[in-house]
């Protein structure tokens, strides 16, 4: 087990989390510790490592000092023992088995004594955020008057169950996930001691399946390690862990944009044949197309985890469809990604939504034609196959090919009344709902026009909320960004600024904004909705939690995925079935139901 075997030792040996490292050193150093820490942040990251460090270098007597940093002696009882995890004064205990107010109370009498040699006792408690209400209270006691020798380190990965009055009495540390490019740093450091050879491009994609996750990256490597012995390359890193690779998405997106549904169509059969996860193919998706109307509106380098050849790949296929074409088709993946991850058989929600982004002349954004449709009460997900939208008796359709001009598929996603228009100029509808762009033109029409046309007039309210309404509905890229302010205040006479703050964990959201492409997007759309141009201010918040507009916004969004699911299952199920000539199901969680 490599991620055992490679636990780091000391704090040189942590990868990422420089401030934690910095500010619990330092600490020392000055002779200034804390009583109690709370370590949190996702699995894989650090916690236990640096707790365990922490300890030693708070126990060991020969702990030196070094280009800044202490280093313990790794040679003493106590570095022996705290490593092993056998120390009777570093205590490691399990939050989740022993959540109960008798487990804490024994810590509390334990705290008690001295420890039996040295300064200080050290309680690390994992997952914390399992122990039981009353088991916080006995907790808190002893927070409230902790004995001199005693430290307490609580590691967590959902810090949010942690009540205030304890998080109140500790310093607190957000551990940060680490990045792709340390991730693969740390694996050729592994790889080297361990005498493997592997491919840049093999490490690459695990360190980008790990998400994250040192543990998740040692482990995956671990995986690859014993299906493909000393060498290691891409392809079987593929096939070990079943990973989609990007070549594959590539053809499938490139397809897609090129409007050949079929050659899609037999990519995607292609992938399912592979026996890969389609929802991890669908985010990959997503994220390709993403990164493709990053580089339509200028980015250069966008934020993403597409090496510098893939991007250039994906570069190649900006000019294939306009640049609001491929934010509607980005949206209409979004949302697909929810029903798809409910669906009984997948794999046909998959295929519909690759026809429609592949072959509709008219991409309707889909929220826009269920706010129509249930006006018109022809949304209802209950209705049988005989009720809901007036439509031309289904055939049942074989042909792919003839299916997909066919009428009745265009309702899935299409608003009624477009279906007959596809033919002509766009319809005046169209050019409504778009302001001025026009969808069901003829290619070369679509690519003279110019992106965001100034003529949109928001009718949104001219609040916060109403602005990021606006932008999910003109803007989603930008939507997607805003979705992560935490504070903002919003310009009421022109003059004033837009002022957002962002945490500093979204600090790449924030520079994001502040490329020129998307400022100019920024600035029409700002003023678009507030109806005056506004200098923008960024700034980093301290508000760590879930900002008002977050919540307001995942209500939103959650409304609007409910009825893109509503809409895609009533007319997505039936549209299946005449295609495919098969009965999808789609499961409603109990909630629902
Ligand atoms: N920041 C890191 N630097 C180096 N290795 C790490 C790091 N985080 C995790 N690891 C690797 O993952 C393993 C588990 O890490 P651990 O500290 O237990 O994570 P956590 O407690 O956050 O779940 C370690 O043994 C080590 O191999
Ligand atoms: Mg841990
Ligand atoms: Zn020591």
């Amino acid at each position: 087990m490599l991620a055992r075997k490679y636990r780091p030792k000391q704090f040189s040996d942590i990868v990422g989390q420089l401030s934690v490292v910095k500010t619990l050193v330092n600490a020392i150093k000055l002779n200034r510790t804390h009583q109690a820490y709370v370590f949190s942040g996702s699995r894989g990251i650090g916690k236990t490592s640096i707790a365990r460090i922490f300890s030693k270098a708070l126990r060991c007597e020969n702990v030196i000092e070094k280009n800044g940093l202490l280093y313990s002696c790794d040679q003493c009882s106590d570095c022996i023992e705290i490593a092993a995890g056998s120390s009777v004064n570093v205590m490691e205990i399990d939050g989740a088995s022993n959540n109960g107010v008798d487990s804490v109370r024994e810590i509390r009498e334990g705290a008690k004594f001295l420890p039996s040699s040295g300064k200080y006792k050290i309680y690390i408690i994992d997952e914390v955020h399992m122990l039981s209400t009353a088991a916080f209270n006995a907790l808190l006691k002893t927070l409230e008057e902790p004995p001199e020798h005693v430290v307490f380190i609580f590691a967590t990965t959902e810090s949010h169950k942690i009540p205030e009055t304890i998080l109140g009495r500790c310093q607190r540390f957000d551990f940060k996930r680490v990045t792709v490019a340390q991730i693969t740093e740390r694996m050729k450091e592994v790889l080297q001691s361990e005498k493997i050879q592997a491919e840049d491009a093999a490490l690459n994609l695990i360190s980008r399946s790990a998400e994250g996750s040192m543990r998740d990256a040692l482990s995956i490597l671990d995986q690859v390690i014993s299906f493909s012995g000393m060498k290691i390359n891409a392809q079987a890193v593929r096939e070990s862990i079943g990973l989609i690779g990007t070549e594959l998405i590539l053809a499938l997106v490139k397809n897609i944009l090129l409007r050949d549904a079929k050659a899609a169509l037999s990519v995607a059969q292609q992938a399912f044949n592979q026996g890969v996860d389609l929802k991890v193919l669908m985010k990959m998706v997503i994220e390709m197309i993403h990164a493709l109307i990053m580089i339509q509106v200028g980015v250069e380098k966008p934020e993403t985890h597409f090496n510098d050849d893939e991007l250039m790949q994906i570069s190649n296929l900006k000019d294939i469809r306009a640049l609001e074409e491929n934010e509607l088709i980005f949206q209409v993946f979004h949302h697909g990604l929810d029903l798809l991850s409910r669906a009984a058989q997948p794999k046909l929600i998959l295929d519909l939504i690759i026809v429609k982004t592949s072959l509709a002349e008219e991409i309707i954004r889909a929220d826009k034609v269920a706010d129509e449709m249930s006006e018109e009460g022809m949304l209802d997900v209950h209705a049988g196959p005989d009720r809901g939208a007036p439509r031309p008796p289904a055939t049942p359709v074989k042909n792919l090919t003839s299916a997909v001009v066919d009428p009745v598929l265009e309702k899935v996603i299409a608003k009624p009344e477009l279906v007959q228009t596809t033919e002509a100029a766009p319809a005046p509808q169209a050019r409504e709902i778009f302001g001025g762009l026009a969808f069901g033109a003829k290619k070369q029409e679509i690519t003279e026009i110019t992106p965001v046309a100034p003529t949109i007039k928001s009718a949104r309210p001219k609040t916060w909320e109403g602005f990021i309404e606006f932008c999910f509905e003109h803007k989603p890229v930008l939507a997607v960004v805003m979705e992560s302010v935490v504070e903002w205040s919003i310009p009421l006479n022109a003059g004033d600024s837009l002022k957002l703050g962002f945490r500093e964990k979204d600090q790449a959201k924030a520079e994001q904004l502040q490329q020129k492409a998307y400022r100019d997007q920024f600035t029409q759309a700002i003023e678009a909705h507030f109806g005056f141009k506004s200098p923008v201010e960024i700034f980093f918040s301290k508000n760590a939690g879930e900002s008002m507009a977050e919540k307001t916004i995942r209500a939103q969004k959650e409304q609007r995925d409910e009825k893109m699911k509503n809409i895609l299952s009533n007319h997505i199920v039936q549209e299946a079935r005449s295609l495919f000539g098969v009965e999808v199901q789609i499961e409603l969680s109990e909630k629902e139901k």
